[in-house]
C-alpha cells in the first residue's frame, strides 16, 4: 500500500498491543500473554488472547495486529487507522511512497459489487445454495422478502466468485478493493471472504451495492460477518434497509407502521420488521449507533424510534445511543424508546406475539427523557444514600451535556422530578383519583383506579387503606353507627386499633374537631397525628367533610370493598334485608351506599386485579 512498511513496522513497535486492547477491554496478565473478553463477540469466559505484537480469540477466530485491531475495533479503514496510531505514538506519518487514488472515485466498484450480488442471488437457486433459501425459509422469511432484500448464498469460497467476476473482466486488484477478498496483510490477499454464508447485501441510500454481511448457518463464530471499510462503505455511517426508507413518507394511511422510523440491532430484526409491514425499519451494522447515522435519520424523522434488543447488550445498546445523543439533542431533534421484554428482539417478538403486539409498543413507546432516566436509575446496585446521590450525579451530568441550553434546563428538571418521584414520592394518589374526579366529574361514575406503584407490596397497598378507611371516621364520624360493624371486624394492625377503640367510644358528632378534642383527652392525640402524618390523609381529610354522608359512606365502602369484596357482597345482602324490615330513608341509604361502592369496585376489579402483579 501507499505507507513505507519500516514506518509500519516502527508504528506496531512503539504501541505494544496490551496498551492498545487495554483502552477497551480490562486484560489480566498471565504469563507471556494478556486475557480478556473478546470485544468481538459477546463471551463471559475470556477467550481473547493479547501478546505484544498480536492478538487472537479462540472463540471467534478474531486476529491481527495493532493496524488490525484499530480497524476492527473502532470502524476504521486502513488510512483512519494508520493516522490514529501515528498519533497515539507520537510518529510523524512520512511521505507516502506513491499517490495512488484510494478514495471514492475507484472506478468499477459498484460495479463489482454489483456481479457480486448477482452471483450470490444465483447461487440460491442452485443445488448447492439451496440450504441457503432453506434457511430464510425456516426462519419465516418469504420468497418475496428475500427478492426484495436481494438475500443469497456466497457459495463455498472455493473460487466460484472470484472466477465468475474475473469472467466479467474485473481484475483481482478491484475485486479486492471492492472488499470481498480476505486480507492478509498490508498488500496481500487471500481467497473470498464469504464461503457458506448467506448473504445480506448493504446498499447506499440510492439502492446500490456497497458492502456484504453474510451469517453463518448453523453456531459457528463469528456469526455474522461484514465486508470491510472500503472507499465506498463506512460502516459507521451506513445504515441496513435505508434504501428502502423511501416509502414511509409517501404513504397515505395513519397506520404507524408505515411511518415509523424504527432503528433495530440486527439484519434479521430489519427483514422481519419490513415482512410484517414496519417499512421503516434500518439497523446499524454490529456497531454501536453513530452520530452519523442519527443525522441520516433526523433527515427522514424528528424523533427516530430506537428499539433494540432487550437484553443486557441491548440495554447498553440503548444508554450508548442516548448518551451519544445528548449533546446534540434540540428541541426538533430527539429519540424516542421502546422496551422489548427480556429475551426478545423484534424478529422474535413479531414470530412470537404477531404483529399486533409489536404496534402495541409502537404506541407505547416511550420518551427520551423517561428511558434516560429508567437506564440510569436500572444501573442502581441498591437504594442507599450513595446509590441515590451517585444517580443523581448521572442525571445532573446527563443533562448537562445538552447543549441546547433551554432544553439542558428541562432535562434537568424532569430527570429530577422522576428521582423524587420514585424515591420520595408524595402519596397524593388518592387525590389523583377520586377525590379530583368527584370534584371535575361530578356526573361520571367515580371508579377508584389504583395506579400501578411497584415499588409497594399488598401489604403495604392494604395497610394504607386501612389507614383511609380509620381517617375517614376521624373526619366524618357521623358515617359510624353504618359502618361500625364491618369497621369491627377489619383485621387492623396494632397501631390503628387503639384509634378504632376511641373511634367506637365515641359520644354521637359530626365535627371532627370535636373528635380530635375527644383524642386529646385520652391522651391519644400523638397516635392520631402519626395516622394523619401519612399519605396526606389530612388533606384527604378536610376534603372529605364538604361531601355529603352518602357519598362518604360509599366511598368508605368502596376502599373496604378493595380489599375483601365478599365481605362487602355479605354488606350489602345485610343493608338489603335491613331496609326491606325498615323501609326509612336511613336505611335506603345505608343500602345504596354499599351498592354504589360494589358496583364501583366491580367496575375497577380488572384493573385492580391486573395491578396485584405489581404489587
Ligand atoms: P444479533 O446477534 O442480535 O443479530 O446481532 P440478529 O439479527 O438477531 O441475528 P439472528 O436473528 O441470530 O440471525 C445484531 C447485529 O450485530 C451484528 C450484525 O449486524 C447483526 O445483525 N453482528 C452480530 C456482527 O456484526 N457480528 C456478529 O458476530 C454478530
Ligand atoms: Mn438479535
Amino acid at each position: 500500500m501507499a505507507f513505507d512498511p519500516k514506518f509500519l513496522d516502527e508504528l506496531r513497535q512503539r504501541l505494544p498491543m496490551p496498551g492498545l486492547v487495554g483502552r477497551h477491554v480490562k486484560l489480566v496478565r498471565s504469563g507471556r500473554y494478556w486475557k480478556g473478553c473478546c470485544p468481538f463477540h459477546g463471551e463471559k469466559t475470556p477467550s481473547f488472547y493479547v501478546y505484544d505484537d498480536h492478538f487472537h480469540c479462540y472463540g471467534c477466530g478474531a486476529h491481527g495486529d495493532a493496524i488490525s485491531y484499530v480497524m476492527q475495533s473502532e470502524g476504521r479503514s486502513f488510512n483512519e487507522a494508520i493516522q490514529e496510531l501515528a498519533a497515539l505514538a507520537g510518529l510523524e506519518i512520512p511521505e507516502q511512497i506513491s499517490h495512488q487514488k484510494t478514495s471514492s472515485q475507484q472506478p468499477g466498484l459498484y460495479e463489482v459489487l454489483a456481479a457480486a450480488q448477482e452471483y450470490y442471488s444465483q447461487q440460491l437457486d442452485t443445488p448447492k445454495g439451496r440450504i441457503g433459501r432453506e434457511y430464510f425459509l425456516k426462519r419465516g422469511i418469504s420468497e418475496q422478502t428475500i427478492k426484495k432484500f436481494q438475500l443469497g448464498w456466497s457459495g463455498d469460497g472455493r473460487g466460484g466468485l472470484i472466477s465468475y467476476l474475473k469472467g466479467k473482466g474485473f481484475t483481482e486488484n478491484l475485486i479486492a478493493a471492492a472488499g470481498l477478498l480476505r486480507r492478509l496483510n498490508d498488500d496481500q490477499w487471500g481467497g473470498e471472504l464469504f464461503f457458506n454464508r448467506v448473504t445480506f447485501p448493504i446498499c447506499d441510500r440510492r439502492g446500490r451495492v456497497i458492502a456484504f454481511g453474510g451469517r453463518i448457518l448453523g453456531d459457528g463464530q463469528p456469526k455474522y460477518l461484514n465486508s470491510p471499510e472500503t472507499p465506498l462503505f463506512s460502516k459507521r455511517k451506513i445504515l441496513f434497509g435505508f434504501n428502502h426508507l423511501s416509502a414511509i413518507s409517501t404513504h397515505k394511511t395513519t397506520d404507524p407502521r408505515y411511518h415509523t422510523l424504527l432503528v433495530v440491532e440486527g439484519y434479521m430484526d430489519v427483514i422481519a420488521l419490513h415482512q410484517a409491514g414496519f417499512i421503516g425499519a434500518v439497523a446499524p451494522l454490529g456497531t454501536a449507533l453513530t452520530l452519523d447515522q442519527m443525522e441520516l435519520l433526523w433527515r427522514i424523522d424528528d424523533r427516530p424510534t430506537i428499539c433494540f434488543d432487550g437484553d443486557a447488550a441491548g440495554r447498553r445498546a440503548m444508554l450508548h445511543a442516548a448518551e451519544e445523543a445528548l449533546p446534540v439533542l434540540t428541541p426538533e431533534h430527539s429519540l424516542q424508546f421502546i422496551r422489548l421484554p427480556e429475551g426478545e428482539d423484534p424478529d422474535s417478538l413479531i414470530q412470537k406475539e404477531g404483529k399486533e403486539a409489536f404496534l402495541e409498543l409502537i404506541r407505547s413507546r416511550h420518551s427520551f427523557s423517561e428511558v434516560l432516566y429508567e437506564l440510569l436509575a436500572e444501573s442502581m446496585i441498591d437504594h442507599s444514600p450513595e446509590q441515590k446521590a451517585a444517580l443523581k450525579n448521572k442525571l445532573f451530568s446527563a443533562a448537562a451535556k445538552i447543549q441546547d441550553r433551554n432544553l439542558a434546563k428541562e432535562y434537568r428538571k424532569t430527570l429530577f422530578d422522576q428521582f423524587y418521584a420514585q424515591f420520595y414520592p408524595k402519596n397524593n394518589w388518592i387525590d389523583n383519583n377520586w377525590i379530583n374526579k368527584r370534584n371535575f366529574q361530578q356526573e361520571k361514575k367515580t371508579t377508584y383506579q389504583p395506579f400501578v406503584r411497584p415499588n409497594l407490596t399488598r401489604q403495604q397497598v392494604n395497610y394504607e387503606r386501612m389507614c383511609i378507611l380509620t381517617a375517614m371516621l376521624v373526619y366524618c364520624p357521623n358515617i359510624i353507627p353504618d359502618v361500625e360493624d364491618a369497621f369491627c371486624r377489619l383485621d387492623l394492625p396494632s397501631d390503628l386499633t387503639n384509634i378504632r377503640e376511641v373511634l367506637l367510644e365515641l359520644p354521637n358528632t359530626e365535627d371532627y374537631k370535636e373528635v380530635f378534642n375527644f383524642f386529646l383527652g385520652k391522651g391519644l392525640t400523638a397516635k392520631l397525628d402519626k395516622l394523619l402524618n401519612q399519605y396526606s390523609l389530612r388533606i384527604i381529610g378536610e376534603k372529605l367533610v364538604s361531601f355529603s354522608p352518602q357519598e362518604v359512606e360509599k366511598q368508605w365502602w368502596h376502599f373496604y370493598g378493595l380489599f375483601n369484596i365478599e365481605a362487602l357482597e355479605k354488606q350489602v345482602i345485610q343493608a338489603r334485608k335491613n331496609w326491606e324490615k325498615y323501609p326509612d330513608e336511613s336505611h335506603q341509604r345505608t343500602f345504596l351506599a354499599r351498592v354504589k361502592a360494589l358496583s364501583s369496585v366491580r367496575k375497577g376489579e380488572i384493573e385492580d386485579q391486573e395491578n396485584e402483579n405489581f404489587l
